[in-house]
């Protein structure tokens, strides 16, 4: 079983059982700041994810720069409205895949991204933008760092044990760090207009900070 340092919220987080893809230990985080190249391999095992039709399972390589790279295991972990995401194994990255058409959401979060550094602390680290063609399609693809729970994840599973004064003490936290950080983030003039609890995620058990893993619709007036 992993062992979290401790705090509250880790001890907490600890009794919903993170499935198996959020307690998987944070193993080289990317030495550079930002990845040069990201291919998908083929394969076609396990079927295909629902939006962009991609392997559900097969491996990945990105290049690092100066001759670095790395290959991962590519595991599809769950679906958007318009976007799959899937868990890199043995690392804490996660890759949001789409199929580019009149919309492209990894492109819109990229561009935010590299044009407005305020957002950054509000959202998870990202390592790059990328495009493929696969098969006759093109797909672009967002490299950014895992976070260890969504909320809404969080929740489903509270929702199977009968409530404790350890459950509501997690959720009003969680609350309560959700708002601090949106009021935070509109005191930097940052808004998010999509902030639903599947976008809620806290990177780091250990302790109770939040971030929006998905900020297509931030904007930002100052
Ligand atoms: N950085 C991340 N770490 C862990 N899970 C994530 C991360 N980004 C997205 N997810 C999960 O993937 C789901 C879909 O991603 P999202 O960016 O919301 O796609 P869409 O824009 O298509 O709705 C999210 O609801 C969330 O559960
Ligand atoms: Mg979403």
């Amino acid at each position: 079983m992993l062992i979290w340092s401790c705090g509250t919220h880790a001890r907490a987080v600890l009794l919903y059982r993170l499935d198996s893809n959020t307690i998987q230990r944070a193993i080289p985080k990317p030495t550079m700041f930002h990845a040069h190249s990201f291919v998908v391999h083929a394969g076609f095992s396990m079927g295909v994810s629902p939006k962009a039709k991609l392997p559900k399972q097969t491996y990945c390589t990105i290049g690092w720069g100066e001759g670095e790279s790395s290959t991962h295991k590519w595991q599809f972990h769950k679906n958007g409205r318009a976007r799959d995401t899937f868990a890199l194994r043995n690392c804490k990255l996660m890759v949001k895949a789409e199929i580019v058409g009149k919309e492209n959401r990894n492109k819109s979060e990229w561009d935010l991204y590299t044009s407005t550094p305020a957002i950054r602390d509000f959202i998870p680290e990202v390592y790059g933008y990328f495009e493929q063609t696969i098969g006759d399609k093109l797909v672009s693809f967002l490299l950014v760092r895992r976070v260890d729970l969504i909320f809404e994840s969080m929740l489903d599973n509270m929702r199977k044990d009968e409530v404790t004064s350890t459950s509501l003490h997690l959720l009003c936290t969680s609350v309560v760090q959700v708002l601090k950080t949106l009021a935070q983030a509109a005191f930097s003039g940052i808004f998010s207009h999509d902030w639903q609890i599947g976008n809620v995620g806290f990177p780091d058990a250990e302790n109770c900070k939040c971030v929006i893993v998905a900020w297509k619709k931030i904007s930002w007036r100052l």
